[in-house]
């Protein structure tokens, strides 16, 4: 994707709950690869509907938007939901479901060596190498360990809010999505999982829109530019929004 093309575009967008009670009107937000954004208001100003529409998951709007075709956007619910019936382990492979399946086939073509088999094998080999594959199980420990996850055996429907929210984003850090969006993601979290997140967010090289009422956390993020709901309003960033971020 090139940099100077929007990785995301909204224009003229509104949305009306079935009902009839209508959450925002006209709402405009572009933004270029790498951009940070704030996204404050309070309780109810339709600050989750606009993630979920930016995620793609709403489709039940007026106006444009899109995401920049190939751009991979990971996207972190208010309250996270994990696959039933899979371990945490396995929830947070799914995070690096595509890399793991290259892995899986080296090793399968391994195991049954043959001249058919030879350039496809060299293929993934270059592609191991050039991705840093080999160690991908020691990188999750390490993604699973800092961020503090239950044990790789647990299941989703033992976990608690915070557990769940920790799993959740082990595997979407892991995803490296072009661009995410959080919709806060440092509730109910401890200190020291809070701090891992508030890192992850100083150092995350593709855009993030991060939805919080966590001052810290968008301190963190150091974002350009701040979106104020339900009216849409849109400014740049600075540091006398924090106190409405902590208020709204
Ligand atoms: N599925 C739904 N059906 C009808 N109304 C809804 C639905 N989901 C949200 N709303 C309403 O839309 C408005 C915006 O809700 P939304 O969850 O987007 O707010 P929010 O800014 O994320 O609030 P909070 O800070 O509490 O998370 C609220 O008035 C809410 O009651
Ligand atoms: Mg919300």
């Amino acid at each position: 994707m090139a940099a100077y093309q929007y990785v995301y575009h909204m224009d003229g967008v509104s949305k009306t709950y079935p009902g009839g009670k209508k959450c925002f009107e006209n709402i405009r937000l572009s933004f270029l690869p790498g951009v940070k954004i704030g996204v404050v208001g309070v309780n109810g100003a339709g600050k989750s509907t606009l993630l979920k529409i930016m995620a793609g998951l709403d489709t039940d709007f007026s106006g444009e938007a899109w995401a920049a075709e190939g751009a991979k956007v990971g996207y972190l619910p208010q309250e996270p939901k994990l696959e039933e019936g899979l371990t945490v382990r396995e929830n947070v492979m799914l995070g690096v479901k595509a890399k793991k399946d290259i892995l899986d086939r080296y090793n399968d073509l391994a195991m049954n060596y043959s001249d058919e088999t030879a350039d496809e094998m060299a293929q993934l080999q270059d592609e191991i190498d050039a991705n840093n594959l080999w160690d991908l199980d020691a990188q999750i420990d390490v993604s699973m360990e800092a961020l503090r996850c239950p044990p790789d055996d647990a299941m989703p429907e033992n976990l608690s809010g915070g557990e769940a929210r920790r799993v959740a984003l082990c595997r979407l850090l892991l995803e490296q999505p072009d661009m995410l969006l959080l919709d806060e993601p440092t509730n109910n979290l401890d200190p020291a999982s809070r701090e891992e997140i508030l890192d992850a967010l100083a150092h995350y090289s593709g855009s993030v829109v991060l939805v919080s009422h966590d001052d810290g956390a968008v301190l963190a993020l150091n974002p350009e530019r701040v979106l104020i709901m339900p009216d849409g309003v849109e400014d740049h960033w600075s540091d006398e929004y924090a106190d409405l971020v902590s208020l709204a």
